[in-house]
Parts: C-alpha cells; structure tokens; sequence
C-alpha cells in the first residue's frame, strides 16, 4: 500500500496532532525495520504502522475491535488495504484487546515497537534539548527500567514483543532510536 492512500486512510479517522505524530514515528520506524532486514516492501511497513492506532481516537474504548469494521469497510475504497495489513493492525492488541497473535515478521515488530515509540518521545521531553538527535540508548533503557517514568507506556508489551523478535531490550532500544533519529525534525523529536 502506497504510503500517501495510508495517509489519506488516517487523515478521514484521526485529527489529533498528537496521534498523527505518533502513528508517523511508528510508520518512520516500521519501515527503518524493514529496511534493516532487507524486507522487499518497506513501504507496505510504513502504511500498516501508520495505520495502527486508526480506531483509537473515535473508539478508544474500542481500540483493535472497532480497526477491523473501519478497514473491511474501507476495502472498497482503498483495494491495496490487505488483509495482511489488517491483520497486522488488529494484533498490536494482542492479549490486550484481542487474541490476534503477532506472527509475521512485520507484526511482530509493530508490535514491540508501538509503546517503545511512546517511551524514547517521553524520554526526548525530559531531556534539555526535547530531541533524541543527542540521546543515547543508556538512558531510554534506564527510563525503561523506572516503572513510574512514562508509566503508561506498557513495558509488558515491550519485553514481549523484543522476546516474539529475538532481542534483547536494549538492541530493541538502540534499533528503535536509531529509526527515529533518522526523522527527528519530521517527528517533532
Ligand atoms: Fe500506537
């Protein structure tokens, strides 16, 4: 899927400063990701990660249900929304708001990156110079390590998705913040 028909998706569900810039820093990450690891279409990456939060700002009691309804709709006008994209929405709620596994390669790192994303931006705003241009990985790991810092950005989920990826923490940290540090100025960080 074409980033910008992603971006004309969200546009019609999501308004919100605040989520935008978080669904792009995923999108941004998502596809340093697939870059990293020689995935054929980066692209595809960017668009399910910039989707991911679609329901959660007219359904956020609803989050990860409410994504399939909106997206099945929404195949009709847009047909390069698969049902690989969807799924990979729908299971960054898994054991939270739904049983959907993450399983593909592509899943599994929207899904341990999501609230990580939330924690290095958290992070950057504590900092002097509100930007993870000069953060190093050290800190973003001993912030993750103080349950209180950011305290909604769920760590369980974190070391979840690190354990479905086969890294450890700290690589997931340093990967991540290097993704977002690519596009600091664009993401607002
Ligand atoms: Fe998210």
């Amino acid at each position: 899927m074409k980033f910008e028909n992603a971006a004309k998706l969200l546009n019609k569900y999501v308004k919100g400063e605040t989520l935008l810039r978080h669904s792009l820093t995923v999108a941004v990450v998502m596809e340093y990701f697939a870059k990293e690891s020689g995935e054929k279409n980066p692209e595809l990456w960017k668009s399910a990660g910039y989707l991911h939060d679609i329901d959660f700002e007219l359904y956020p009691n609803q989050h990860c249900i409410k994504a399939k309804e909106i997206l099945e709709n929404e195949k009709e006008n847009f047909p390069e929304l698969t049902d690989e994209i969807i799924r990979a929405v729908l299971s960054h709620g898994y054991k939270i708001a739904n049983d959907i596994e993450p399983l593909s390669q592509m899943e599994k790192v929207l899904y341990a990156i999501d609230e990580l994303t939330g924690l290095i931006f958290a992070a950057a705003m504590v900092r002097p110079s509100k930007s993870v241009a000069d953060m190093e990985t050290k800190s973003v790991l001993k912030k993750f390590k103080t349950p209180a810092f950011a305290a909604n950005c769920n760590r369980e989920v974190i070391s979840n998705g690190a354990a479905m990826l086969g890294m450890d923490i700290k690589s997931l940290i340093e990967k991540t913040l290097a993704a977002m540090k690519t596009q600091s100025k664009a993401l607002g960080v």
